[in-house]
């Protein structure tokens, strides 16, 4: 009988606590600021949301900017971003500078709602205050209100359910701004901050856990940016390993994907391309290269050597000889854009040896580019003139796993083969028309 009563007594305390912890609203440090402070110059605040890439998640391609409605998937069903223009009725028009800041920095809504992580509130936790004042200013004062009501997410039990993401904010967020290291420089720092707050590289970079938390938010754990897959698409590691991430690459190199969309090594495509159409490319110089500078003082996490490139695949090829599987196939319908040596034709046709999402273990993107081919690039407005065409059609999966393969393990590339059930996976759960849609871009 005692026994029991020291159960309850536990149990009744654990849902005390768990009430307390869900119903208490988290204090926002920005409530202070008078509501008459001066607003932030359009351009500057312009800039602070595109340094986040808020449109990319809050738009879809036909709609009007900000307006919600991007369908989000997960495996237990749809998420949709909301409607964050500043209209009163569907918008986010009600939200005082102190309400927008617990959305975006803490995950909760202005009705006291727990936001889904899809929202990367977890990264933009580390915003600075001035940079969520000049978002507030950005959404209140020079995006136009659109009436909109947002979308009924699609969520199977217990997911549907708000509460416990109080709990999961308990277990895995961190409610602290960037705090620079005294021991490394101001472009350290600078890059740091961008990567990790403002633009959430980890969310797609970093491996999850089981409960979708990124299982590292910054450098401190080897982890962090060693490569994730997410709707489809393998984001490769951003760390120094020589051959599966940016080892062999230059700061330089790195700013030039970045900017451009195009280095030497390789093309931004999948949900990059969203990240660089909406964000990187608008970056200045100057923090481009604060990132670049950061990402290199990354270690490897493997030990790899790096790519040397091997002559004997575009000897036989040139010979005729077509004895690989998928050799032919690559011929015929790859080697007019990225040549018989894999080496591509300058920036604009990327290389395939060497390339480091070509060299991964995992072969998603590389399944994915080839079924459903590569969006439009745009670069300071102009659209790309080359664009990697979509094969679903054209070819089973039979035969991309056995194109997948060839170039994977030909001019000195040494990854692993393509088996025909991943292609057939990605295959259906890329369909548009399928109810399976993995939603095949962010925005
Ligand atoms: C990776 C996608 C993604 C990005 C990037 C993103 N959001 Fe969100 N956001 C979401 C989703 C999804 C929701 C809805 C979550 C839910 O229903 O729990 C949301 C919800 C919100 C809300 C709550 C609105 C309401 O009352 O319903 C606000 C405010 C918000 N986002 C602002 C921003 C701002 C500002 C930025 C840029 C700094 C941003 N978001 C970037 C996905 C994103
Ligand atoms: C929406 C998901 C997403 C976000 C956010 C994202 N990335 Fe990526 N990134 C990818 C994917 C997928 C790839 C692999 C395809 C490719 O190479 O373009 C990639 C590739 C890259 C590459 C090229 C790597 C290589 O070996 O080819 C670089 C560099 C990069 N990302 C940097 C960044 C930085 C810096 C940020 C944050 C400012 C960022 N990414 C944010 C998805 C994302
Ligand atoms: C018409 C020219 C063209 C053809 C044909 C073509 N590609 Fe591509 N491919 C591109 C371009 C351009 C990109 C860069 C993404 C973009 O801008 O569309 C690309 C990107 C890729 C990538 C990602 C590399 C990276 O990091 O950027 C892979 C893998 C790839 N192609 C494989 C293939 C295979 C396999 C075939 C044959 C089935 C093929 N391509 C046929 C033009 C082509």
């Amino acid at each position: 009988m005692k026994k029991l009563g020291g159960v309850v007594a536990i149990l009744v305390v654990l849902i005390v606590a768990i009430v307390i912890v869900v119903k208490r609203t988290p204090r926002s440090p920005l409530a202070a600021t008078p509501a008459m402070s001066s607003r932030t110059p359009t351009e500057q605040a312009e800039y602070a949301a595109r340094l986040a890439d808020c449109v990319a998640c809050h738009s879809t391609a036909e709609g009007k900017p900000f307006a919600g409605g991007l369908k989000m998937g997960t495996p237990l069903g749809a998420i949709y971003a909301t409607n964050i223009t500043p209209d009163r009725d569907t918008g986010i028009g009600n939200y005082t500078l102190a309400e927008f800041d617990n959305a975006v920095r803490r995950g909760v809504a202005r009705d006291g709602r727990r936001l889904y992580p899809a929202m990367p509130y977890p990264s933009y936790a580390k915003l600075a205050d001035a940079d969520v004042k000049a978002l507030y200013d950005y959404f209140m004062h020079d995006v136009q209100p659109v009436s909109q009501p947002n979308m009924k997410n699609e969520l199977k039990w217990p997911l549907d359910m708000r509460w416990p993401l109080a709990l999961w904010n308990v277990a895995f967020f961190q409610d602290a701004t960037y705090r620079a290291k005294s021991n490394s420089d101001a472009a350290w720092n600078r890059g740091a901050y961008l990567v990790q707050g403002p633009g959430h590289c980890g969310s797609c970079h970093t491996p999850r856990g089981i409960a979708f938390q990124e299982k590292a938010l910054d450098e401190k754990d080897d982890l962090y940016l060693s490569g994730a897959l997410l709707d489809g698409w393998y984001a490769s590691s951003l760390r120094g390993d020589a051959k599966t991430g940016l080892g062999s690459w230059s700061e330089q190199d790195i700013v030039e994907l970045l900017k451009t969309g195009h280095n030497l090594h390789a093309t931004v495509y999948g949900s990059m391309m969203d990240a660089f159409n909406n964000s990187t490319q608008f970056m200045t110089d100057e923090d481009l290269a604060a990132i670049a500078h950061y990402l290199k003082s990354l270690p490897a996490r493997r030990s790899e050597q790096p790519f040397v490139y091997d002559e004997k695949t575009a000897t036989a090829l040139n010979a005729g000889d077509l004895n690989f599987p998928g050799a032919g196939t690559y011929l015929k319908q790859c080697g007019f854009c990225h040549a018989a040596d894999g080496r591509g034709h300058g920036k604009l046709l990327p290389p395939l040896a060497g390339n480091p999402t070509l060299l991964d273990a995992e072969p998603a993107s590389v399944i994915n580019i080839i079924l459903n081919g590569a969006g439009r690039i745009v670069a300071g407005g102009v659209p790309d003139s080359y664009r990697m065409p979509p094969y679903r059609v054209l070819l089973s999966d039979r035969e991309i796993a056995d194109l997948a393969t060839f170039i994977r393990t030909s001019w000195g590339n040494d990854a692993s083969p393509v088996t025909t059930e991943s292609v057939a996976e990605l295959r259906g759960s890329t369909d548009s028309t399928s109810d399976r849609v993995i939603v095949l871009k962010m925005r």
